[in-house]
């Protein structure tokens, strides 16, 4: 087989990279280790910036989240039992959109097949050969058969435990973590969301957030210990935890129902320079993981598609490579700013376990700072809508 770019992992970022070439004329395969339902199992946030949007209707997949997708002007802030407001579209002219990454995905899957665009599922040893030469190629085993793919480009989109990282040798890559001494408790109730808006809440037993799908469906999370099993945890249990979290005239609002998806997931902030390695370019969760507050995962994921989409685009139309070349460069730029955001956002609404008294009073002077200054909310809400591409 032969095509421009292999695209290896069928998640949001290969996805929408796969779409947008696609538009244009671009040929592209999708490389997919598990099936399309498997991927549209998982949950993971839904809190999507204008730019994303933006490329979503460039790449002609926002129809549904045009029409079901929720505009949030603002969020709200507690610590212990008060709470106050940050309004996104006064400090910068601009909303959040509420709609789920799994309904981006199927979105873009339905796209991606009412195109004719070809996704090989059930892919296994996905190996990118000479990438850092002038012909790479990629090969997998699908069915038990050996298979090879020519092509011009290889964007690795297959995710934190993909491949493509991999192949960039250890002295060309370096590697930054920061991995943190808690994880997330999440679940998923078809119960009406306690605020119309999202809640982000330090209290003294730990971080909680309220956020939601649609009117009735609400996603809620709790900081747990690492050791925490999601069957330590039940309904019940969740609940009066999530309750104790939430300032009190709020938590009067919580509607409780069963859970249909629960789970814990670590937080992790991570990033791998640079993202090009010859001719193979690294997208979205592969080159950089941002632990969940402020839910910039798959907004860093789409800015990164945005680059290398445009840089592939002149190459293709116009010969010129310059795109490409400064696709890590500018990819990165942004990412940090994005990885400074999450991280700092985190800290300031969670408990940490060796937090002594003086790093209490430092969180909470920063809390009352954001609650009090115009200047630090519209930096907080300039990063939270999105830092320009
Ligand atoms: N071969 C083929 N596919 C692979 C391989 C491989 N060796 N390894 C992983 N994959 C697939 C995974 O099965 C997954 O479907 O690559 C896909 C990667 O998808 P994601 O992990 O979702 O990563 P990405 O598309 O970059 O999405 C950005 O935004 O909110 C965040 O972390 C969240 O998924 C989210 C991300
Ligand atoms: C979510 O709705 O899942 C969500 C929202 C905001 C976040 C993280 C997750 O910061």
């Amino acid at each position: 087989m032969k095509t421009s770019v292999v695209i290896i992992g069928g998640g949001p970022s290969g996805l929408l990279l796969g779409q947008l070439l696609h538009r244009k004329g671009i040929d592209a395969i999708v490389l997919e280790r598990k099936t399309r339902e498997y991927v549209l199992t998982r949950i993971r946030a839904g809190i999507l910036e204008t730019g994303l949007v933006s490329l979503l209707r460039e790449a002609g997949v926002a129809d549904r989240l045009d029409s079901e997708g929720f505009a949030h002007e603002g969020t709200i802030i507690a610590l212990d039992d008060e709470e106050f407001h940050i309004s996104f579209r006064d400090l910068t002219g601009t909303d959040v959109i509420v709609y789920g990454q799994t309904e981006v995905t199927r979105d873009l899957y339905d796209a991606r097949e009412a195109a004719d665009a070809k996704t090989i599922f059930n892919v296994e040893d996905v190996v990118i050969n000479d990438a850092d030469g002038d012909a790479p190629f990629v090969t997998f085993n699908v069915d038990g058969k050996s298979q090879r793919i020519d092509c011009d480009f290889v964007a690795g989109c297959d995710g934190f435990h993909g491949v493509s990282r991999q192949t960039i040798p250890l002295d060309v890559r370096k590697e930054y973590e920061k991995v943190y001494p808690f994880g997330w408790l999440g679940i998923l109730s078809e119960t009406p969301p306690v605020n119309e808006e999202l809640i982000y809440s330090n209290s003294d037993r730990g971080f909680a957030l309220c956020s939601m799908r649609n009117q009735n469906l609400s996603r809620y999370y709790i900081q747990c210990s690492l050791s925490d099993s999601p069957d330590d945890w039940t309904d019940e249990a969740f609940w009066e935890e999530l309750r104790r979290r939430i300032p009190s005239h709020l938590a009067e609002n919580l509607v409780a129902g069963p859970s249909i998806e629960k789970s814990i997931a670590p937080l992790r902030s991570f990033v791998t320079e640079p993202m090009r390695w010859g001719r193979l370019f690294l997208c979205g969760d592969a080159a950089h993981i941002v632990p969940p507050t402020g839910a910039k995962g798959l907004n860093t994921a789409a800015s990164d598609v945005h680059y290398l989409y445009n840089g592939l685009l002149t190459y293709y139309q116009d010969g010129d490579s310059s795109g490409i070349d400064s696709y890590s460069e500018k990819a990165l730029a942004r990412v940090w700013k994005a990885e400074r955001f999450s991280w700092a956002t985190t800290n300031m609404l969670h408990r940490y376990p060796d937090q002594s008294e003086f790093d209490l009073k430092m969180q909470r002077a920063e809390i009352e700072f954001l609650r009090t200054n115009d200047a630090a909310q519209r930096a907080f809400a300039q990063n939270y809508v999105g830092l320009p591409y």
